[in-house]
C-alpha cells in the first residue's frame, strides 16, 4: 500500500486528503493520503521521519513550508527561487525531494480556463504580497510578462518581493490608493489576498479601467463566486475561481507517489464541491 499526506498545523481544514482520497477511489489505487498534524516544533523530525514510516512522501502546508525547504535534500529550482516548499518526495536513496507546484497549478489553471490569454509582454496587475503571491508572481514572471504591478496593503512587503525575485526591471510596488488604475492595459488581474473570502473585510476595486478582454482571478475559493468574480463576470471578463489551483497543484505529488497522472475536471470539482 502506497502512502502520502499532507503536514500542517493545524490541518483539519484541509482539502487535500478529500481530494487525493477521490482520485485514488477513482483510479482503484491501493493507498491512503492522510491528515498529519505536526507542531512547528516537531516539523523537521518528522519530515525526516518520513521514509523511516514508509511514506511515498507528503504536502506540505502552513506553517511548514518555509522549514520543508531547509529540511530537503533537494530543492528543484523553482522552489528553491519561491522560498517554499509544498510536495516532498521520497527518493528511492531515502533522501526527501522537494519542489512547489503552487505556482505550476495556478498557470495550468489559468491556460485551461482562459486559453486565449498570452502573458508573453503582458501586463499583469496582483493584488497581495504574502507566500501565495510569491508563487503565483515567480511563475507570471516565468511566462514572460512585460510589466507586472503589485499591490499591497504594505508597500514595503511588495518592494521587498519584488527586489528578491529580482524582477525590478519590469514590475513595480504601488498601495491599494493606485490600484484601480493600476488595472489599466492589464490582460490579467489576479487576487492572493484574503480579502473577500468568507469571515473577511470586502476586497474594494473599481474595475473600470480593466480592459473587458482580460481575465480576473481570485485565489479565493471560500465562497467560490466572490464579489470580485460576480463584478468581473457581469462587465464581460474572464473570471477564474481559486479551487482550480487547488486541484491542479495537487496533481503532481499524486502522479509522483501513487503513479497515475490524474485528471482535473468537473467530475473532480463537484465531488470537491459536494462535501
Ligand atoms: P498567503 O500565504 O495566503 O499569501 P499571507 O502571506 O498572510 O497569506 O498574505 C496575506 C496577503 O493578504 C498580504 O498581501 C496582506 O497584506 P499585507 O502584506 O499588507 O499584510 C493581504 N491582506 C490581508 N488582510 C488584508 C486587509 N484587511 N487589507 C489589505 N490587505 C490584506
Amino acid at each position: 500500500m502506497k502512502l502520502a499526506g499532507v503536514m500542517g498545523w493545524p490541518i483539519g481544514h484541509s482539502q487535500s486528503p478529500k481530494l487525493h482520497g477521490h482520485w485514488l477511489k477513482r483510479y482503484g489505487i491501493d493507498g491512503a493520503y492522510v491528515p498529519l498534524a505536526v507542531h512547528p516544533d516537531d516539523a523537521e523530525q518528522a519530515l525526516r521521519a518520513l521514509p523511516k514510516l514508509g511514506f511515498a512522501g507528503c504536502n506540505v502546508t502552513l506553517p511548514h513550508k518555509q522549514i520543508a525547504l531547509a529540511v530537503c535534500d533537494q530543492v528543484d529550482p523553482y522552489a528553491a527561487r519561491v522560498g517554499a516548499v509544498n510536495t516532498i518526495v521520497v527518493q528511492p536513496d531515502g533522501s526527501l525531494r522537494g519542489s512547489n507546484t503552487d505556482g505550476p497549478g495556478f498557470m495550468a489553471h489559468l491556460q485551461a480556463s482562459a486559453p486565449d490569454i498570452d502573458l508573453s509582454g503582458s501586463v499583469v496587475t496582483v493584488l497581495g504580497a504574502g507566500g501565495a503571491s510569491r508563487a503565483v508572481v515567480a511563475s507570471l514572471l516565468d511566462a514572460g510578462i512585460a510589466d507586472l504591478r503589485l499591490i499591497n496593503r504594505s508597500l514595503d512587503k511588495a518592494q521587498t518581493l519584488i527586489e528578491e525575485l529580482d524582477a525590478t526591471d519590469r514590475a513595480s510596488a504601488a498601495g491599494w490608493a493606485d490600484a484601480s488604475e493600476a488595472l489599466t492595459g492589464a490582460s490579467l488581474l489576479v487576487n492572493t489576498t484574503s480579502l473577500g473570502m468568507t469571515d473577511q473585510p470586502a476586497l474594494e476595486l473599481d474595475l473600470t479601467a480593466l480592459p473587458r478582454e482580460a481575465a480576473v482571478y481570485d485565489l479565493v475559493y471560500a465562497p467560490l463566486q466572490t464579489d470580485l468574480l460576480a463584478r468581473a463576470a457581469m462587465r464581460g471578463n474572464t473570471a477564474i475561481d481559486g479551487l482550480g489551483m487547488l486541484l491542479h497543484q495537487a496533481a503532481p505529488g499524486f502522479e509522483a507517489w501513487f503513479g497515475t497522472a490524474p485528471q482535473v475536471d468537473e467530475e473532480l470539482r463537484a465531488a470537491i464541491l459536494a462535501r
